[in-house]
């Protein structure tokens, strides 16, 4: 709490002297006012009712002045309220956004403490802009993936539906039933991962690595009743050596349609419209005799060349022609597993195909190495974005 001097006398001299020291105070003060809460404690210092110093000077200076000097220390003690007004009361004022006040130099203290405020929060909310950000690129669809996605919408839009099975297999699925016999040869055509310790149980329940997606026909006709045609793609695995276009993990789509009076004819039409549909409609087809356990008669798809459009290449062994798939009509066999299911052989056939997803995605692509796929380097991967 400030106390006002006392007045020694009311000599124009120790007037001068008081007033001038209360001058100094209030700029003093001033100077000080770094925030509102400074300008307000400086109104409560300066102007408060209760023991501010314009009430002292009033109470202590005034009320005891001898007759002839009233005046002087009146004149003296408004000049000062003025002023203190104007600053105090003005900076307040701006400080609740009145704007009406004319403010003077009240308006430059007032400037000088929001100005600071400002500098003080930019420098703790400092953002160093040029700092690089942080890129998020974009990914895409694998192109293995993408491959699988194209073929299984073109057998989409013939109304084919779509379905799935599990990777790992039981033997009775994966061959028996697809009419590979315990200890047939066929078998070896296709070198297969078991899961180890499972030697007492029985052949068929043993389980494997699927080989190919053909065990989902089995499962599919298990579950639906003829006519069926579906689409099955999926990962499939071989204990196979990886080779420039060979992996022990790969991916299939597989094919199967059953219904009545299906021919060989449904077969290479279906075959030679979804090559046309992947490849372009220049793309032609041919079948070529081959053999699987579980269709009967069995082929080799081929498709011209699309690298030399069947005028013989390196790539297609200037032969002009690329196998791509094995397909065949559904060996009777085959339905003898579903009979129970409406699959007799003398009221439906069927055909059935299986494709490599990663043989058509380097034939699309030009792809020189399989190993390319999975190694999961984006400047191979990015180049399908
Ligand atoms: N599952 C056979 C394979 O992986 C391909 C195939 C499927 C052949 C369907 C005929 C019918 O080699």
């Amino acid at each position: 709490m400030y106390t006002v001097p006392k007045l020694e006398d009311y000599s124009e001299a120790e007037l001068d002297r008081v007033f001038a020291e209360l001058s100094r105070e209030m700029y003093r003060d001033l100077a000080g006012c770094n925030s509102e809460a400074d300008v307000e404690a400086f109104r409560v210092k300066w102007l408060g009712r209760k023991n501010g110093i314009l009430v002292q000077i009033s109470d202590s200076w005034i009320k005891g002045a001898p007759k002839s000097a009233r005046r002087e220390v009146g004149v003296r003690f408004n000049g000062l309220r003025e002023q203190i007004e104007e600053y105090a009361v003005g900076s307040l004022a701006i400080a609740k956004g009145e704007k009406t006040v004319q403010l003077g130099t009240a308006t430059r203290v007032l400037g000088d403490i929001r100005q600071r405020e400002t500098d003080a929060k930019l420098a703790s909310d400092r953002l160093d802009i040029t700092l690089p950000g942080i890129q998020r690129p974009i990914g895409v669809k694998h192109p293995v993936l993408r491959v699988m996605d194209e073929i299984v919408a073109v057998f989409k839009a013939m109304g084919y539906s779509i379905g799935d099975g599990p990777e790992v297999e039981t033997d009775y699925y994966n061959f028996e039933s697809l009419n590979f016999p315990p200890n047939h040869p066929a078998r070896d055509t296709q070198d297969t991962l078991f899961i180890a310790g499972q030697e007492q149980k029985p052949v068929r329940d043993r389980l494997l690595l699927r080989t190919h997606t053909s065990p989902v026909q089995i499962r599919t006709m298990e579950k639906q009743p003829p006519p069926v045609r579906i689409v099955i793609p999926g990962k499939v695995h071989r204990n196979d050596p990886l080779d420039a276009t060979h992996s022990p993990v790969f991916h299939q789509v597989e094919g199967l349609a059953v219904d009545t009076n299906i021919t060989f004819c449904d077969l290479k039409g279906t075959l030679d419209h979804a090559m046309k549909a992947l490849f372009g409609s220049s793309v032609k087809t041919r079948f070529y005799p081959s053999f699987f356990p579980f269709t009967e008669p069995s082929a080799d798809m081929q498709v011209s060349c699309i690298f030399c459009a069947g005028k013989g290449c390196r790539k297609c062994k200037f032969s002009g022609w690329i196998e791509l798939l094995g397909c065949g009509m559904v060996d009777p066999n085959v339905f003898e597993f579903v009979k129970h299911n409406g699959y007799d052989s003398s009221k439906v056939s069927g055909f059935a195909f299986g494709m490599g997803v990663e043989r058509i995605a380097i034939l699309k692509y030009e792809v020189e190495e399989i190993q390319l796929f999975y190694e999961g380097d984006v400047r191979f991967l990015e180049q399908f974005a």
